[in-house]
């Protein structure tokens, strides 16, 4: 088979009263699922003129001066919502830190909110710039923006159970009090010339959670691995439409038989880029369990039940903890280079 870059697919049948067009869309997302989990879709029911003011707010951010970006540094909290800086993350083992800046932002919880009395996966108020243009309408568009994807990961959910010959309703229990993660990301433009090996815009990676929708601008960078041949494609951006993929919780639960694909983003283009992921976990306290309908007669499920909540910690600690790693090493042969330095020169005096 010919590697192919994830199809483009018209999600509008979901809403829509065709039983065999929707048929065919759940046809088609299957296969999607079963070959590297990846595939685009337009009419859905984001408005454009959302994505639009969202990415606004996205670049309106990113402008700041690096001073103000800071105050809201993500490092201030435990639950990973604020600004992070270029190169605090690496997802590619052996690859410099990734070419990144973020702002991570989720549903408001606040100080008395149970998830956060009991510190709940990634649960807390936000931290929001005072100092970007209208500040409120800043806040009020990044949430807005933050439920209509919530609405669409929860029939993008839906389709996925009908994948599976399940009644649309069963991830309720897992939607139900669901966390999930938008992050506004700016990847600087790389030099032309910069080294394949080893600069990332975000390095070789899988996603953690269950489900991702990303917008992107129109600056192209995202590829997709074809694990049988090792070719990298292009996910091309098409205006207005959600790249959606599967993590590796998804995976698990689909007893590896839809898939989580490797992808990363190189910015080759010159230009800034801007794009939303927006990551779906999930319930925290749901138990992922393998699902019905998805193995072989006889086969047994490869993994035991875990939380949401478990899974999806264990992989954050993983690759911030990398992250961490790299710089103390890097200080490390620093801080050796200098003592041997002023070893040698005691010798020489
Ligand atoms: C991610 C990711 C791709 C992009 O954040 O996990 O894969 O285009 N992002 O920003
Ligand atoms: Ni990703």
């Amino acid at each position: 088979m010919t590697p192919t870059a994830p199809p483009v697919l018209d999600f509008s049948p979901f809403y829509g009263s065709d039983s065999e067009a929707k048929a065919h869309l759940v046809d088609q997302i299957r296969q999607c699922c079963l070959y590297n989990g990846f595939f685009q879709v337009t009419g859905h029911r984001v408005s454009r003129d959302l994505q639009l003011r969202v990415m606004n707010c996205a670049k309106r951010f990113f402008d700041l001066p690096l001073e103000e970006k800071k105050r809201i540094d993500k490092d201030r909290t435990s639950f990973h919502r604020g600004y992070e800086l270029l190169e605090s993350q690496i997802l590619e083992p052996g690859t410099r830190p990734d070419k990144k800046e973020g702002l991570y932002i989720g549903e408001e919880i606040p100080e008395d909110h149970p998830y956060f009395v009991h510190k709940k996966l990634n649960s807390g108020p936000n931290q929001w710039p005072e100092a970007v243009p209208d500040p409120e309408e800043f806040r009020r568009t990044s949430m807005e923006y933050y439920h209509a994807v919530f609405d669409l990961a929860k029939d993008i959910l839906a389709t996925l159970a009908l994948t599976l010959n399940v009644e649309p309703t069963f991830f309720d229990p897992m939607t139900n009090g669901a966390v999930a993660t938008m992050r506004y990301l700016h990847y600087p433009a790389q030099p032309k010339d910069d080294d394949d090996k080893l600069t990332r815009g975000i390095g070789a990676h899988t996603d953690f959670g269950t489900v991702t929708l990303l917008l992107q601008d129109e600056v192209d960078g995202l590829q997709v691995l074809d694990v049988p041949t090792g070719q990298w494609l292009d996910v091309k951006p098409v205006p207005g439409a959600y790249v959606v993929n599967l993590g590796d919780l998804f995976m698990r639960m689909a007893n590896d038989k839809y898939k989580s694909n490797i992808h990363r983003v190189i910015n080759k283009s010159g230009r800034e880029r801007y794009s939303i992921p927006w990551f779906f976990s999930g319930n925290p306290d749901y138990v992922c369990q393998c699902l019905p309908n998805i193995r072989e007669d006889g086969e047994a499920p490869k993994y035991p039940p875990i939380t949401v909540e478990e899974m999806v910690t264990a992989s954050y600690n993983e690759s911030y903890g990398r992250a961490d790693r790299y710089k103390e090493d890097l200080k490390m042969k620093a801080s050796h280079t200098e003592v041997e330095m002023m070893s040698t020169a005691a010798v020489g005096a």
